[in-house]
């Protein structure tokens, strides 16, 4: 994959309507925003379009609407980002239809608006060419900054560029600048983390990455599989019993490339997955190797965890994704704490990949001390698999 596209700053945007494809899946409840991180992340490329005599046509999806669903429209965006820019967001009340249309056509330079959720567009995530059209006969340009959303093709996403010239924002420059210079020349040591509950959801990540790195840890649920494989006892733990040949066929290609395959040795169990998740929980220490039987694993242990960082310390780029264990739950978070905290202190060039660890550690209060902490969930996962973005692929090459 080519990670070097145009950027907003390597076309001219002078006088030019801008379609620009923000990830705005931001999460709500009660129908309010309880995170604006998505948005803020937005204003840069947003900023710097408005500043350089653009006018720009924002959208996004939301959720996974079935149809037009008004419990999901972006009108609750449309209001953060307004108060965010202190200036007026027009909201369209169709996707690219014809209000959307009129008021597209209406925009001056330095004029703002945001198309209605890209989804309840019937061709949106069948990457309809008509309203890839349709969506390009509003503006000049296309500019992607979603990166949260680059591993979709759909039309806002990726048919789109087929009708327009077609660059990155400063979010999708960042991603693939930190997270491609990772993969593609990284400097040595590489440690990559994998955390989660399952072997399944990683496989392509922990086969592409071991092609890569120097050192691969492993960790969280997913983890007691690869015990398993090394035939050890993992009593209750969660075990992906189908891919227990898998696991077995990576630690060989581990031990064919020189690359130093790091397990759990000790982990943290007890009889039973706390409920509720944060309440309490009877844990105690056991050697990765005996877990008793009726007992699971649901952290790393304290000498794991001394192992798992100074791994870290000695690395010079670090990829984290995926939790050490229960997380949420005090007691079994010593983990992640311990990998997140190893990743703050290092001098190297930390990332993490988005969903559950990147939660982690803006939870935990790491988030500024880590170079780069991706936005998106499924799409640094496909990233770390070594797949073709469609959301970036389709930009033009510098
Ligand atoms: C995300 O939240 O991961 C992105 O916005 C993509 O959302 P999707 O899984 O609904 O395509």
């Amino acid at each position: 994959m080519n990670y070097n596209k145009k950027s907003v700053e390597d076309v001219n945007v002078q006088g030019k309507k801008v379609l620009l494809r923000c990830d705005f899946n931001v999460p709500l409840k009660a129908g309010a925003i309880t995170s604006d991180k998505r948005i803020v992340a937005a204003l840069p490329t947003i900023q710097y379009l408005l500043e350089h005599g653009a006018a720009v046509i924002a959208c996004s999806h939301l959720g996974k609407p079935k149809g037009e669903d008004p419990a999901l429209s972006l009108g609750v965006v449309a209001k953060r980002l307004s108060e965010l820019l202190g200036k007026e967001v027009v909201m369209s009340k169709d996707v690219a239809g014809p209000d959307a249309k009129a008021k597209a056509a209406a925009l001056k330079p330095g004029d703002i608006m945001l198309l209605e959720n890209t989804r309840f567009a019937k061709g949106e995530t069948k990457n309809d060419p008509e309203l890839s059209k349709d969506l390009a006969s509003m503006a000049d340009l296309f500019c992607n900054d979603a990166f949260g959303s680059a591993h979709r093709a759909h039309s806002s996403t990726a048919g789109v560029a087929s009708h327009l010239p077609a660059c990155c924002g400063f979010l999708i420059q960042k991603e693939i600048g930190v997270m491609g210079k990772a993969l593609s020349d990284p400097a040595r040591p590489f440690v990559a983390i994998l955390g989660g509950a399952k072997v399944s959801d990683k496989l392509n990540v922990i086969n592409n990455l071991l092609d890569k790195v120097d050192t691969l840890i492993i960790g969280g649920g997913m983890a007691y599989t690869f015990l398993a494989a090394k035939g050890f006892q993992v009593g209750a733990s969660l075990l992906d019993s189908e891919k227990l040949d898998y696991c077995k066929d990576m630690m060989k290609k581990a031990e064919e490339k020189g690359v130093s395959l790091l397990l759990p040795t000790d982990t943290v169990v007890a009889s039973a997955f706390p409920n509720p998740i944060d309440g309490p929980v009877d844990a105690k220490t056991v050697d990765a190797a005996q877990i008793p039987a009726g007992m699971m694993g649901l952290d790393i242990g304290e000498k794991t965890r001394a192992c798992f960082a100074e791994a870290v310390s000695g690395a010079k780029t670090v990829v984290w994704n995926g939790p050490m264990g229960v997380f949420e739950n005090p007691t079994l978070a010593k983990g992640t704490i311990a990998v997140a905290q190893a990743l703050a202190d290092s001098a190297a060039t930390t990332i993490v990949g988005g969903g559950d660890s990147a939660a982690a550690c803006e939870q935990l209060g790491f988030a500024k001390q880590i170079t780069h902490i991706s936005t998106g969930g499924g799409a640094s996962l496909e990233f770390l698999e070594g797949l073709e973005l469609p959301g970036i692929a389709c930009l033009e090459d510098k």
